[in-house]
């Protein structure tokens, strides 16, 4: 970052000597004022709950400019990666900085394959879990589990442990999704193919069983390629900023990215495909497209806590650059699976449509993002429900473990502590038993 010749002055009504901030340009986006030493100079913290207007560190990963519906990693806007590479060169980006050369692509491809089994111990851990438990509970269990599995990769000061790390994490979540769900539903589990992609073999393990022949659709594969790539990184949201916060302290590798698994379950984050498909079936079985007009009144209404889910975000205020690329592949798949006239496919094209022209959400600038469309796709693949969270915490695991290593090299790195605006009990003295 670079100092900025413009300084923001601070000033205090009741008097006292006023302060000089400084300003920091990045490479692109909003300035920032360096508050570090506010509370050496004043004695008062800065209150910002929920990070409105704080950025909690410098990234040189993903861009976003929420005004323009702009989504860039490491420069590369989100459209030209979607169309022109795959997951794993998107991952290639994320955690080196560059897009690999066939050399180097064939080089990473190569050892993400040959890390994607898992302990077989860890067939016995997941055999703990109930049948019925939901895969976000089982993830966030065996991605903090792999600790106890890899302990040659938990040192995360050691660069080598962290690329180890990384490898590992990319290369078994796709294993471990897919075990948790072979689990739930009680069929065996089927090992990692090295013949296939990174996706086919996602699909593979997802549905093959050890009695028939399974053929990886080309279509499909390339749709959860594109879930994989939309889903890779996005800045410093809750997981990114959870995982962060977890690994600030120096915990394993693992250990942050089971943290922001755990975050990314809530129906305001991750959880919000699982919500909108949940949203999208019951608008349906209540009287579907005729029912919306009805939904909306709902949604508007504050005390109704009806949300329209997958519509909003908080950093885009424009159209979700992932929701159309998102949209375009749920066209491919549906036609290619003959469910062209889905109903819920028609119902979230209306419902999209109504609220769009809608002045509550046009003046408050909400906007489809990503899982609006997404759950939508992985239904139609035959990708169970509560198992949407778990794919996007696949896809953004090389996000999670990719600002974590930025983090740990950073050298402005410090624990992460936030203060507080304390309004409790003022100190007082405790009473015996007897006298409460
Ligand atoms: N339906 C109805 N009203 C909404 C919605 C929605 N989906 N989203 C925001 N609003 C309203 C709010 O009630 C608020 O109205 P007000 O100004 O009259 O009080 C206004 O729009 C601004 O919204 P905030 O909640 O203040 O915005 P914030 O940035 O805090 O929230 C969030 C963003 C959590 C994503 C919100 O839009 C939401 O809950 N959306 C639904 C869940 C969802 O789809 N989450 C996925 C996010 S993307 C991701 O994680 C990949």
């Amino acid at each position: 970052m670079k100092l900025s010749d413009n300084k923001a002055t601070l000033s205090f009504s009741k008097g006292g000597s006023s302060i000089e901030l400084p300003v920091y340009h990045g490479s692109i986006g909003p300035d920032v004022i360096d508050i570090r030493k506010l509370y050496a100079q004043t004695g008062m913290f800065t209150y910002d709950p929920g990070f409105l207007s704080t950025a909690a560190t410098q990234s040189a990963i993903t861009y976003i400019d929420g005004d323009k519906g702009e989504l860039l990693y490491r420069g590369y806007p989100i459209e030209q990666l979607a169309v022109n590479c795959d997951y794993l060169e998107t991952c290639y980006l994320l955690l080196y900085g560059e897009l690999p050369n066939p050399g180097q692509k064939k080089d990473f491809t190569d050892r993400v394959t040959m890390h994607t089994m898992v302990n077989e111990q860890m067939q016995f851990f997941l055999r703990g879990f109930r049948r019925d438990a939901h895969p976000m509970a089982i993830m966030t269990g065996l991605v903090g589990a792999l600790s106890a599995f890899y302990h040659d990769s938990t040192d995360i000061n050691n660069p080598k442990h962290r690329e180890v790390a990384a490898i590992r994490l990319i290369a078994k979540m796709p294993t471990l999704v897919a075990m948790a769900y072979k689990y739930t539903i009680g069929q065996p589990y089927m090992y990692p193919r090295n013949d296939l992609s990174y996706a086919g073999n996602f699909l593979h393990m997802m549905f093959a069983t050890p009695c028939a022949d399974y053929k990886v659709n080309p279509v499909l594969e390339r749709a959860i390629d594109r879930i994989f790539t939309l889903h890779a990184d996005h800045e410093q949201n809750a997981s990114t900023s959870t995982v962060r916060l977890c690994g600030s302290s120096g915990t394993n590798p693992f250990a942050a990215i089971a943290a922001g698994v755990a975050c990314l379950w809530g129906p305001a984050h991750g959880g919000a495909n699982e919500a909108a498909l949940n949203m999208l079936e019951d608008i349906q079985k209540n009287g579907g497209v005729d029912k919306i007009g009805e939904f909306i009144k709902q949604v508007k209404d504050k005390n109704s806590g009806v949300k329209l889910m997958g519509f909003g975000h908080r950093v885009y205020k424009n159209y979700d650059p992932r929701a159309k690329l998102m949209q375009q592949t749920c066209d491919e798949v549906l036609k290619e699976l003959g469910l062209e006239n889905d109903p819920l496919f028609k119902l979230a094209k209306a419902l999209e449509k109504i609220a769009l022209e809608d002045e509550y959400f046009v003046s408050r600038k909400l906007y489809p993002n990503v899982d609006f469309y997404s759950g939508i796709v992985q239904r139609a693949i035959g990708i169970p429900v509560p198992l949407f969270t778990a794919v996007f915490a696949l896809a953004r695991t090389v996000g999670w473990i990719a600002q974590l290593n930025e983090m740990i090299g950073d050298p402005e790195y410090k624990i992460g502590r936030p203060r507080q605006l304390f309004t409790g009990a003022e100190k007082r003295d405790v009473k015996t038993i007897d006298k409460r």
